[in-house]
């Protein structure tokens, strides 16, 4: 554990890149970019999404991982290391992973027990799934609350031990082993996906440009598809990048990682595509996104591939559940990252344990919530006439501390504050893409970032807008 007056550091650059992929990488990347890529005009969608990953993507994360190790501090003191005004903007990075953290801990437990239950049956377990349809399976699961909840447990308590284990010895040292694994069971499964007869269709689903549904204002619905997409799969305005680039040595490039970072994790979403859709399709399903897509109907394509169905299906939700907690770890430490430097301002200790017990603690409380409304089927009661606690939790969250939060950043670094970042991206750089990040964070982000909270409330609130 480190030094209790210290936050601690990444040993390495690949360890850095490790931990901030394995944050991007997430659930988002497998059930949401997928589906959505089909859906929106398959390479036409791809098309759009890259740009604005370069745009939006690169320039949002350099700001963010500038930020974060020019004051070396998590979300509330790097803004307020811009000013004392703007430190309102990391507080509302702060609260972000709480609300998230209430629906990914339990979604992560969902992963644990599909991943069991796959490994049962590789020897034909009682508490494999077997022979039940996987509908039937998925929901006498989440309806039963001492299995729902009790792997919602299982996933925090995991989170939250890494994340006590500090920066060298639990986020990267877990991090640098986990991102690997999870990239070669990701090209096992793409491997078994494409090659399984009938898988053609799947790929025609994905790729196949498809202008139409750019037509009219169609291209608007895709815009706001692509950039919700992007922004939760990015991991911005969370903290946690904040937090992890506070950990990174000052002569490692900020420009070169604010390009890896989201090349790797939009590669990885094309990937889980391939891992997918043509076996969704060979198994003549129909995709759709969420849980849905995820839990039955991949399960479904696990079960109907003839012997090796499970040891597939133990790989993949192996990788899932990889994906998902190298994701919630980022949300916990940025929390954490934030109030150790509270701490440490007062002369206490950082008090890191004490501090992954009470966030991961309130959080894995909100998260057993959402475990006991199983997807809304409990019948508890709800906020805002949604049906899930998941969605009030989202709502928070990825409907309005995130974008919010993403635009208030914009607006400091590009209006009030420009030039802020120079200096900390030259130490380690040329910072030859200045001219380009400062036309996107003055203009294109904002106008961008306004319309994803537009079209986060249309969502959420069945607006009927786009
Ligand atoms: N990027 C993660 C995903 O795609 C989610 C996430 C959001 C992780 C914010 C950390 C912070 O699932």
């Amino acid at each position: 554990m480190e030094n209790s007056k210290q936050k601690g550091k990444f040993q390495s650059n690949f360890g850095f890149l490790m931990a901030a992929i394995g944050s991007a990488v997430g659930l988002g990347n497998l059930w949401g970019f997928p589906y959505k890529m089909g859906n929106g005009g398959g390479f036409a969608f791809l098309f759009l999404y890259l740009i604005l990953a370069v745009c939006i993507g690169y320039s949002c994360m350099l700001a963010e991982f500038a930020i974060g190790r020019k004051s070396g501090k998590g979300a509330i003191g790097a803004y307020e290391r811009i000013g004392r005004r703007f430190m309102f903007n990391g507080w509302i990075a702060t609260m972000a992973p709480f609300f998230l953290m209430m629906f990914y801990l339990c979604l992560g437990g969902y992963c644990i027990k599909y991943l069991v239950a796959n490994f049962g049956d590789i020897f034909g377990a009682s508490w494999g799934v077997g022979d039940v349809a996987s509908g039937d399976f998925f929901n006498t699961f989440v309806a039963d609350p001492v299995q729902a909840v009790g792997f919602t447990l299982i996933f925090a308590v995991l989170t939250i031990v890494i994340v006590m284990g500090g920066v060298a010895n639990g986020l990267e040292r877990f991090s640098v082993i986990a991102m690997p694994a999870l990239f070669v069971m990701l090209l096992i499964t793409v491997i078994r996906s494409v090659t399984l007869p009938g898988a053609a269709e799947g790929l025609a689903f994905m790729f196949k440009p498809n202008f139409e549904v750019f037509k009219g204002w169609g291209w608007l619905k895709v815009l706001a598809s692509a950039g919700g997409q992007l922004f939760f799969s990015l991991s911005l305005a969370s903290s946690a990048l904040i937090a992890y680039s506070s950990y990174l040595d000052k002569k490692e490039n900020l420009e070169k990682n604010a390009l890896i970072v989201p090349a790797a994790d939009t590669t990885v979403a094309i990937l889980c595509g391939l891992a997918t859709l043509p076996a969704v399709f060979a198994s003549g399903l129909e995709p759709t996104q969420g849980p849905g897509m995820l839990f039955v109907t991949l399960q479904t394509v696990f079960q109907s591939m003839s012997g090796a169905g499970p040891i597939f299906g133990t790989i993949f939700y192996l990788l899932v559940f990889l994906a998902a907690l190298t994701s919630s770890i980022s949300m916990l430490e940025g929390s954490v990252s934030s109030f150790m430097d509270r701490r440490l301002e007062k002369g206490k200790s950082q008090g890191r344990t004490f501090l992954c017990l009470t966030i991961g603690g309130i959080s894995t409380a909100g998260a057993v919530l959402v475990a006991l409304d199983a997807l809304g089927a409990a019948g508890l009661p709800h906020l805002f006439g949604f049906s899930t606690w998941l969605d009030t939790f989202d709502l928070f969250s990825e409907g309005i501390l995130m974008p919010g939060g993403c635009l208030i950043m914009t607006i400091i670094l590009g209006w009030i504050r420009p030039g802020y970042i120079d200096d900390e991206i030259k130490l380690s750089g040329s910072y030859r893409s200045k001219p380009f990040v400062e036309i996107c964070l003055k203009f294109l982000a904002p106008v961008f970032l306004a319309f994803i909270v537009v079209v986060q409330m249309d969502g959420f609130f069945k607006l009927g807008l786009f």
